[in-house]
Order: C-alpha cells, then structure tokens, then sequence
C-alpha cells in the first residue's frame, strides 16, 4: 500500500466578519436562534476579497509551513463549488501565482462540502504516478455568493474561506483509506447552476440534511477505521466537516468520541463549505496541536449529495 501524509496546512478568510446580531439586523432572527440550534456565532464574509485570492493565500501559507519549494508540488487540486471564472480554474490561477511548475497536474473538483477528503483521496491517487512527492489540496469557497439572502433557515449557516493542504507521498506510506459516495438521487440540498438559466442559489432541507448528517459521519468513521485497520482509541483528532456543532455532537457521541479528540471551529467561521476542514486543520497546526504521528479521521458530507471519509496521519 502507498500513500500521502500532512506536511503542513495555510487557511485564509475575508476580513469582514458579520456576526449573529448583524444578521438579526437584516432579518426576522436572532443570536439565540443561531447559536443554539447550530454553534455558530459570526462568519467571514467576502467583500473585495475573491475566491481565488483566498485559495492562494491558503496555499501560500501551506507551502510556508510545509518547507516545501513551488517548483516541488507535483498536483494541485482545488475543491469549491463557487470559483470565479469556470475556466481558467482555480487551480490554474494558482499555478500561476504560486510559480508552480507548467507540468504540475491542475484542476477544480467540485463535490460540494466533501470536495477537500475527495480531493485529499484524488491526489493520492495522482501522485502514485507522479514524477513528484507532494501535492497542493486545496478546499476554497465564497458561499455568501449563492446563499438565499432571503432564506433565513439556510443564509445563517454559511461563511467564505479557504484551507489548504501540503501532502507527502511515499510508497511504503498507508493509503489515506478514503470511502468515497454519492447519492445522486437525493434533493434536499441544490443549488443551480450557470446552465440553468436561474441564478445560483442553495436551497436545502435542513431537518432532512441534519439527519443524513449524523447517520453519514457516524457510518464514514466506522468505515474508515475498518477499512484502515485502525483502533479508534489510536486516532488523536476527529476532524469533521464544520456544518453545526449539534451534528458534531451527536456524531461523536453515537461513536463514543470524547470533545478533547474533536476540533471545531464553526462558532467563528459557519458552514465554509469544502474548506471546512483545511480551515480547521490549518488552525490546529497554528495551535501546536498536531504532532509527527498524530492520526485524524477526517469526514465531509454536502451537497450532492455525497460524503467521504479519510484517515490522515502528520508526516
Ligand atoms: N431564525 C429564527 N427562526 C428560524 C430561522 C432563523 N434563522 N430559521 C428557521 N427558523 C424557524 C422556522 O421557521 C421554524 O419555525 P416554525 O416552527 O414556526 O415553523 C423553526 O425555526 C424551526 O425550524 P427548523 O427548520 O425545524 O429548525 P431546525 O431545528 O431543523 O434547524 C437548521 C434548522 C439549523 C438548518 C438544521 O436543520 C440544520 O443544521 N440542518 C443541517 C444543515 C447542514 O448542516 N447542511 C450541511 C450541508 S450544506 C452543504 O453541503 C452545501
């Protein structure tokens, strides 16, 4: 088996941050509504900021913290669903600013709020034929650009950042274990697109997502571990997708994972959507709370509706 481990992770997020009382300024809601029904207390809202400066200045602090040369990254991915341009991708904007390599493999990958474990799974697969050890992956989106301002059940939820990723890969490394799905046949998540002729906007089920939310991450940890052979008591961290820390809560609790081996962020960032994860991984880094060894499951779900689940050990 041969696979990628984390060398070092960047975020970067708007400046402007709007919090439960601004929005209960704009509409029918309130601080106490939010933040108990989903943890979440203010979120990072674009203003001049693009989504592509955002994954670049992510990357840029990954690469940094890593100690890994542009010219040394063999694979770039980027997971979003919102980008500027629909070509050139992201990943393209980002071979150029961060001088990666002209034969860097470079593309966008849209698998909504699971985008960073299909992308994390996707460049193992890359760099296992690449002449390269390392890969960018980055998850990056700019949600306040298609939530329903009007739509206070689901406006809330969201916020805008980008997280990304160094990963080594070595062929007597395990693979990261990814368990990957889709349910394409579900509509309780949608947001249309350019083709449609409607403008873009997220509509969701929340009651409906919410326990797709729990029984997912629930099964994906069980997974990743049987598939990893891993003991659950050998995992530090318990990395899972930011939506609503009432989802965490009782995800971890079906599994029997304590709050010291969970990390969550969402109280300050909302529902950043395929940066979730990064976002957080990079902020843990920042802390000092990841150590050589350390191994994290990590586990996303959204739109599609799809889900995945990985373990990723720190170089
Ligand atoms: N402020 C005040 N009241 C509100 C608000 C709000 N912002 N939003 C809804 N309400 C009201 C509703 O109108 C309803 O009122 P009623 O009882 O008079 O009809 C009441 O609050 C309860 O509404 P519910 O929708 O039943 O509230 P619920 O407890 O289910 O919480 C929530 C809603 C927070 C959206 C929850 O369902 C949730 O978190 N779902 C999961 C969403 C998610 O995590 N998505 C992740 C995937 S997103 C992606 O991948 C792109």
């Amino acid at each position: 088996m041969s696979g990628v481990k984390l060398r070092g992770c960047g975020h970067c997020v708007p400046a402007r941050v709007v919090t439960n009382d601004d929005l209960a300024r704009r509409m029918d809601t309130s601080d106490a509504w939010i933040s108990s029904r989903t943890g979440i207390r203010s979120r990072h809202i674009c203003g001049e900021e693009t989504q592509a400066q955002l994954c670049t200045e992510a990357a840029r602090m990954a690469l940094e913290r890593a100690g890994v040369r542009p010219e040394e990254i063999g694979v770039c991915l980027v997971a979003t669903m919102t980008p500027e341009s629909l070509m050139p991708s992201t990943a393209c904007a980002l071979q150029k600013a961060l001088g990666l390599a002209q034969d860097t493999v470079c593309f966008d990958m849209n698998a909504a709020c699971t985008g960073f474990v299909y992308a994390l799974h996707t460049a193992e697969c890359l760099l296992a034929a690449s002449p390269r050890r390392f890969a960018l992956v980055v998850g990056g989106d700019a949600m306040s650009r298609i939530v329903d301002w009007s739509d206070r059940s689901t406006c809330i939820l969201f916020g805008d950042g980008a997280g990304a990723a160094v990963v080594e890969y070595r062929p007597e490394w395990p693979s990261v274990g990814a368990v990957l799905g889709c349910d394409g046949d579900s509509e309780l998540l949608y947001a249309a697109g350019p083709g449609s002729g409607k403008t873009p906007r997220i509509a969701m089920e929340g009651t409906r997502v919410f326990k797709f939310a729990v029984e997912t991450v629930s099964r994906c940890i069980a997974q990743v571990l049987a598939r990893t052979g891993t003991a659950q008591e050998d995992v530090r961290w318990f990395v899972l997708h930011q939506a609503n820390a009432r989802i965490i809560d009782l995800a971890a609790r079906r599994c029997g994972i304590g709050a010291d081996r969970l990390y969550v962020n969402l109280s300050q960032y909302g529902n950043t959507s395929a940066a979730s994860i990064p976002l957080a991984l990079s902020e843990m880094q920042e802390k000092g709370l990841l150590h050589s060894g350390d191994r994290m499951v990590l586990v996303g779900f959204g739109g599609g509706l799809t889900w995945g689940g990985a373990l990723l050990d720190m170089a």
